[in-house]
């Protein structure tokens, strides 16, 4: 199977699958001399391990993470060093459970990737997913917290914004209460409304979709290029990757096609040091391809989890007509879990668009 890489500069591939014994990534071309200690790597890891509320899967994972190359342990004991080596870096898998699986052994779950997966490659691992499960996922999260590292000043932060029908009163968004909930909400007058939604599709067995907010602070204006690298495009390529988004959008997205160009208009004036000021950010921080140093927004889609306990009309391997029933610890809705998944995407793309940038025009920025 081809294609496991992805960035240019800060080019990470990642590998293994669910029921191996262990899962990882190894990312190529990160610069010397970048310091990061494992408990940093690990904090994201956590944000998005199984397990830690009823409203996401029960699977019992640790993904406790290991850097296996790449670094040097300062004199402190505690904080790594790149070498501007290869990093490799490991997760093992603990809590495999083959035989939730082997109902869909020969049965293709609608909306999951069983069917297309026969189609291409003739062998499918159905305990889990191979590499369509969203446990690859964790190598990725664990890349975006050295990829953090690479741009100094950057912040990348998400949100979850909309779950089914429900959405957030963005006039309520507060980062400080997106840790305190189980769903990474900004409004904190969503989460009880959440909660009796989700718990009514939980009990159900059914699931539900989502739309995640990705914030970058501190993106150094200049970064991109016009057109074939622009860093909208990398960066939606980067979150359109992620196992279940269906739709990105960049800043206002969609609702840009619905307003005028006067209210399209990110209007520019002269800040008091002298530097310009955008009066509004409907370009999500990106213009041309191009980092204005706004901060770059981000949003993505995720579509309901395909697993659900309710029978679905599909078919199987051999060709029979089947009524498809998911057992098993699935997450009713995977948009909670995808909150660090689309940080550490947006995270990459923006490390290598600044490694590009370096390379190309030699500055430091
Ligand atoms: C964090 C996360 C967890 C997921 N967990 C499940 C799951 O438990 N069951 C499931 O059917 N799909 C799950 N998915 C979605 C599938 O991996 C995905 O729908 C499938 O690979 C098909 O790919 P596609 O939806 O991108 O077409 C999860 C996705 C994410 C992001």
């Amino acid at each position: 199977m081809s294609h496991n890489t992805f960035g240019h500069l800060f080019r990470v591939t990642t590998w293994g699958e669910s029921h191996g014994p262990a899962l990882g990534c190894v990312i190529d071309g990160c610069p010397p001399g970048i310091r990061f200690t494992l408990s940093e790597i690990q904090a994201w890891l956590d944000k998005r391990k199984p397990g830690q509320s009823r409203f996401v899967t029960q699977r019992r994972e640790d993904d406790l993470v290991r850097v296996l190359s790449g670094v040097m342990a300062d004199e402190d004991g505690e904080t790594f060093i790149t070498t501007g080596t290869p990093i490799s870096m490991m997760i093992e898998n603990t809590d495999q459970r083959s035989k939730d699986y082997s109902e869909i052994a020969k049965r293709y779950r609608p909306g999951h990737a069983d069917y297309t997966y026969d189609v291409k490659y003739g062998i499918r691992d159905y305990r889990g997913g191979g590499r369509s499960s969203a446990r690859e996922t964790a190598a990725r999260v664990a890349a975006g917290g050295i990829a953090r590292k690479v741009v100094p000043g950057l912040t990348v932060r998400a949100a979850l914004v909309q779950i089914g029908k429900h959405r957030i009163n963005r006039d309520n968004w507060d980062w400080s209460v997106v840790g305190t909930n189980p769903f990474f909400a900004p409004d904190p007058a969503i989460v009880p409304v959440w909660e009796e939604y989700l718990d009514g599709i939980r009990k159900a067995g059914s699931s539900v979709g989502a739309v995640v907010e990705v914030v970058a602070e501190g993106v150094p204006a200049g970064i991109g290029a016009p057109i074939y690298a622009k860093l909208d495009q990398d960066i939606a390529a980067n979150l359109m990757s992620i196992n279940a988004v269906k739709g990105v959008e960049i800043g206002n997205g969609f609702e840009a096609a619905a307003i005028t160009g006067e209210e399209n208009a990110d209007e520019m004036r002269i800040g008091p040091d002298g530097k310009p000021v955008f009066l509004s950010n409907h370009a999500g921080g990106i213009l041309g391809g191009i980092a204005t140093g706004q901060p770059v927004v981000a949003r993505f889609a995720i579509k309901p989890t395909s697993s659900i306990l309710s029978e679905r009309r599909s078919i199987d391997s051999d060709g029979n007509e089947v009524d498809v029933r998911t057992k098993g610890r699935h997450d009713p809705c995977v948009g909670i879990r995808a909150v660090p998944i689309g940080e550490a995407m947006v995270a990459c793309a923006i490390a290598d668009h600044y490694l590009r940038d370096r390379g190309q025009t030699g500055r430091l920025k």
